[in-house]
Order: structure tokens, then sequence, then C-alpha cells
């Protein structure tokens, strides 16, 4: 029997943790946690993503705000605005989202960011202190994929993780949280790439495997072993003739892949809705930084 780890369920759960958490800071008189996020141009993709994070904040009793600047907007301009947010105490989290146009130096905006309020976990003192593992804000993808783990219980010291992608903002820190000191953590990790050799070596090797590719269906039922953990994180449209013209794909060929392995994410419904969880996460952990609680 696979078992499915249903995301969607666990993060609706955890939401309304949150929701609870914040209902209970509220009554005793204080404000509410504040997100805020800056989205330029008019990118499809980053439109829904930041639509879809105005309405988790919604959902559990956060205040956000939602800059929406032209594509032509200067570096300058931006990184005015950036400024003032990270001096307005009353605000706890901050994201720029991602890709940002051309002319716009994406690292100098991740780093303009004040760490305190960097909910993203992209800035290089909240890498840093991850790759030391010391407090901070972790990425909300690989925070997600952690603790979709924790929560179903996967055991993971002595494991051999393969973890597939070396994103800044996936790969690199999923590897980093699997090999740590701690629970989830403790594995062997191996970081695929796109220049590995012979990736089904690898991955048939895998107690666990993690997928952050973006190419549909990459992995297939013959590269894992039988009773290997599978996490998806891929989430691709791909054109199709039903009612909305696409469907979502992962980065596992899941039907071929769960006939072989004990427990899976699928897509959607998988580690989506634990990434928004993450956010919402770092974004309550700020505000009880700033409040002291
Ligand atoms: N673009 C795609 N994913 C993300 C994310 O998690 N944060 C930001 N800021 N941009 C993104």
């Amino acid at each position: 029997m696979t078992t499915i780890l249903d995301g969607k369920s666990l993060a609706l759960k955890l939401r309304g943790d949150i929701r609870a958490e914040v209902d209970a800071h509220r009554v005793k008189g204080l404000r509410a946690p504040h997100l805020a996020a800056i989205l330029v141009g008019d990118d499809g993709a980053s439109k829904t993503y930041v639509n879809s994070k105005e309405k988790d904040c919604e959902y559990v009793g956060f205040h956000s705000s939602v800059h929406r600047l032209k594509s032509d907007v200067s570096e300058a301009d931006l990184l005015e605005l950036i400024r003032s947010i990270n001096d307005n105490s009353d605000i706890d989290g901050l994201i720029v989202q991602l890709p940002l146009p051309k002319h716009i130096d994406a690292t100098k905006i991740t780093e303009a960011i004040n760490p305190e309020i960097d909910v993203d976990g992209f800035h290089t003192i909240s890498v840093g202190k991850l790759t030391k593992n010391e407090d901070t804000y972790i990425s909300a993808t690989p925070f997600g994929v952690i603790k979709l783990i924790e929560e179903y219980g996967i055991e993971t010291k002595g494991k051999h993780c393969v973890v597939i992608g070396r994103s800044n903002i996936v790969g690199r820190p999923m590897s980093i949280l699997m090999s740590r000191g701690g629970n989830p953590g403790e594995c062997t990790v191996t970081l695929c790439h796109r220049y590995t050799k012979n990736i089904s070596v690898h991955t048939k090797m895998a107690d666990i495997v993690i997928v952050a590719v973006g190419i549909p269906k990459f992995l297939k039922g013959d590269m894992v072993k039988p009773g290997a953990v599978v996490i998806d994180v891929g989430i691709t449209r791909v054109e199709t003739n039903n009612d909305k013209g696409y469907e979502l794909v992962g980065d596992v060929d899941y039907d071929a892949v769960k006939s072989q392995c004990s427990a899976i994410t699928p897509v959607p419904g998988g580690v989506g809705p634990m990434t928004r969880y993450g956010l919402l996460f770092n974004t309550l952990k700020s505000y009880k930084k700033k409040q002291g609680l």
C-alpha cells in the first residue's frame, strides 16, 4: 500500500492552527501579523502566486499589502520601496516576487531586504544561517517538504536521500536540511543536477527521492527503488484540451512511480500547499519575535 502524502489536507489543518493562534493574539489586543509583497510587471504565474498569498493571509487573519509595480520600474525606485518597508516596524515579512525584469539585478534586490523580515529566506544571511543549522527563515518550499516529512513520521536518520535539482530556492537548501543534525535530517545526501551522469544509478539507491527540476514526468517508475519515499516539487502547466486548457503536471511520472514506492506526494495537492503554509509560518515567526512572544 502506498501512502499518499496529502499536503493539501495537512496544510489546511496547519493553516487552521495559525488562524487560531492569530485569533488568540488579537483577543489580547495585539495587531495582526503583516506580510508585504512586491510584484513587478505582469507575469501570469507571478500574479497567480501573489493572489494566492493574499488569499492565504486573509484566511489566517494576517494583514497583507501588495505593491504592484510596472515592469519598467527602475531598480533605484524598487530599492527605495524596499527600504521604506524595512523601516516600517509594523511589517513582519517582505517578499519580492521573482522573476524580476532583466534590467533589475535580483541579487541586489534580495540582499536589500532586511534579514529580520526576509520570510522568503533568500538573503545571504538567511542562507548562511541555514547552512550552519542556526535559527533562520527557511525558504517556503524546503520548509514545507521538511514539515510534510515530519508530520507523516517518515524516518530519515541514516537514510540515503537523493535530491534532483540544485536551485538556490529548492534543491540546494533541501540537500542541506536533509543532511543536517536533527529530525528530519541525518540523511546521507546525493545532490544530482543537469550534469549528473546515469542519474538512475543514484535514484535507484535512494530511500528518499526529492525531485525539483521542472521537467514534467522526469522521474520514471524504473528509476526508483521499491519502497522508496518520493517527493515531487515540480509543477508545470501542460496544455491539454480540458476546460482550463492546461493541467498541472509534476516532475514525477505519478502512476508508474506510485506502484513502486511506499509514499508519494501528488501534484497538485502535495508540496504546493505546504509551500504556501511555509510563508505563513515564517511571517508568524517574525511577528512573534517582534511582539516578544
Ligand atoms: N517565485 C517563484 N517562487 C517564489 C518564491 O517562493 N518567492 C518569491 N519571492 N518569488 C518566487
